[in-house]
């Protein structure tokens, strides 16, 4: 066996201890069978609910073009850094976030141990909405569209609904399924089939959309820059977005890049990665402002309407209106959406398996029961809030603002990942990096495999750049949300 393509049947079998080729002593773990196999699956976590119900949302909102401009910008130069920093202390330690930041410094193991609970606190959630898109494709298939598109389908599915429970264990269990599957049959193998397909949806829902007789506008409204709408705030909203749909600052880059092989160039796969999350949210945006113009007459909707409003209200509507092929684009929307948020989930869920078994040693079978089990109960917990606690209005008693009056469980488990813990992990990540490892460290093991042509661009995003604009996100999001400012 060489000892750089594992199986994850090896690793079964594999005594602790025996030397990985990242540190000694470290018990050898699974590996992708290759650098598309690596690509693929961080591409698969990357496209998710942020690039089909938000992305769009905030290129509306913000004036079209000129945030798609300063999104990319900050794509190629801000988020680059921080995956390649991920990416390659995964690889160099060959440990999760905990080992990996431990392995280099054991004061810094909290950041690792931080940056481990966002995947426990996103899962359950994610999952739910999982369930919730899961529910939708179904329906198109059994229930007429303009039932769907009725304004009380939705809160009357996911409001006092023992419906709801069982769409989040069906839609669990098949998450479990694949990453006991392991990391090459498992996940490697869903990902080679759901992406292509994932891919070829979205050329084709965006095709379809722009036949519509009007959508040409929405076009034009889409790709156009309104530079009058440039602000602080579509910069900050746009940082944010790319910090979520990226997948970053929640170790499982880290995760991903400790399956690395240290043949392949990560700078590369680096660079793949953000084409292809870039690319699907921004035909995500083809897929819906055209449509919406068409259908709506204008982008108003789209602007008002972020995440769940957008996806379960205002399409519903949209497909509803398109007579025939209404039902047909409806299902093969949501089973777009289905399958990104699957991978999405299949990468979180991994993730926290991968934290267990490094964490406790354990093997990996029984690292999957120990997560599984913890994130199926905190999911039905979370999915209460929309049920027996739906007295529980978290937001809305920590910071007493209208706006978050009846908010569930659901949000503030959001904001507590989103905005206080990803930001806070990403801000220390950079200082690690960048004052206490030193960003040699990092290069150093990017050029095991190849060159590192954004050297100089690294090294000034994390030590100078990134954490001023984190130190910025973190302290607007937090006065935003305790209604200081509005962003
Ligand atoms: N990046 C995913 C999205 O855009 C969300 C996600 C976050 C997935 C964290 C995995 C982990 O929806």
């Amino acid at each position: 066996m060489s000892t750089d393509h594992y199986t994850p049947e090896a690793q079964e079998e594999a005594p602790l201890g025996v030397p990985h080729d990242g540190l000694p002593g470290v018990p050898k773990r699974s590996s992708w069978s290759g650098k598309w196999g690596f690509i693929l699956a961080a591409a698969a976590s990357a496209v998710g609910l942020g690039n089909l119900w938000r992305f769009p949302y905030l290129a509306a909102k913000y004036g079209g073009g000129i945030f798609l401009l300063v999104y990319i910008v900050l794509v190629v130069t801000f988020g680059f850094s921080l995956m390649m920093a991920e990416t390659a202390l995964g690889r160099k330690t060959g440990q999760s976030a905990i080992g990996a930041f431990s392995a280099l410094s054991k004061k810094w193991k909290f950041v690792g141990i931080l940056a481990s609970i966002v995947p426990f606190i996103i899962t359950p959630y994610y999952a739910i909405i999982g369930g919730w898109v899961t529910k939708y494709m179904v329906s198109y298939i059994v229930t007429p569209a303009a039932e769907i598109a009725d304004g009380g389908f939705f809160t009357g599915f996911i409001l006092m609904n023992p419906e709801t429970y069982l769409y989040l264990i069906v839609f669990l269990l098949i998450v479990y399924l694949v990453v006991a599957l392991g990391v090459n049959k498992g996940i490697e193998n869903v990902n080679k089939v759901l992406m292509p397909a994932l891919i070829i949806m979205s050329i084709g829902i965006s095709v379809y959309a722009l036949t519509l007789p009007g959508a040409i506008d929405g076009v034009a409204f889409y790709l156009i820059p309104d530079f009058s709408k440039f602000s602080a705030e579509l910069v900050l909203g746009a940082m944010g977005q790319m910090f979520y749909s990226l997948s970053l600052a929640m170790g499982i880059m880290i995760t991903y890049g400790s399956y690395f092989s240290k043949e392949h160039d990560l700078e590369h796969s680096v660079r793949r990665i953000e084409v292809f999350d870039t690319g699907i949210a921004i035909l995500a945006g083809f897929m819906i402002i055209p449509v919406s113009f068409a259908v709506l007459g204008g982008g108003e909707a789209v602007m008002t309407h972020a995440g769940p409003g957008l996806m379960f209200g205002i399409l519903p509507t949209v497909f509803d209106s398109l007579g025939a092929a209404g039902p047909i684009l409806g299902f093969l929307f949501f089973a777009l959406v289905f399958f990104a948020a699957l991978t999405s989930c299949i990468s979180l869920f991994e993730t926290c398996t991968s934290i267990v078994a490094d964490g406790f040693h354990l093997r990996r079978k029984f690292s999957i029961l120990i997560a599984g089990v913890f994130i199926m109960v905190v999911g039905i917990f979370v999915n209460m809030g929309y049920d027996n606690l739906l007295w529980m209005d978290p937001m809305y008693t920590l910071f007493g603002i209208g706006e978050y009056q009846n908010s569930q469980l659901l949000d503030f488990f959001d904001f507590l990942s989103n905005t206080i813990l990803m930001p806070i992990v990403a801000l220390l990540t950079c200082i690690f990096i960048g004052y206490v490892v030193k960003p040699k460290a990092i290069i150093d093991e990017v050029k095991i495999s190849s060159k590192f042509n954004g050297e100089k661009l690294f090294v000034v995003m994390i030590k100078y750049i990134a954490p001023v604009l984190l130190a910025v996100i973190l302290v607007a999001y937090v006065l935003n949300t305790a209604g200081v400012i509005a962003i």
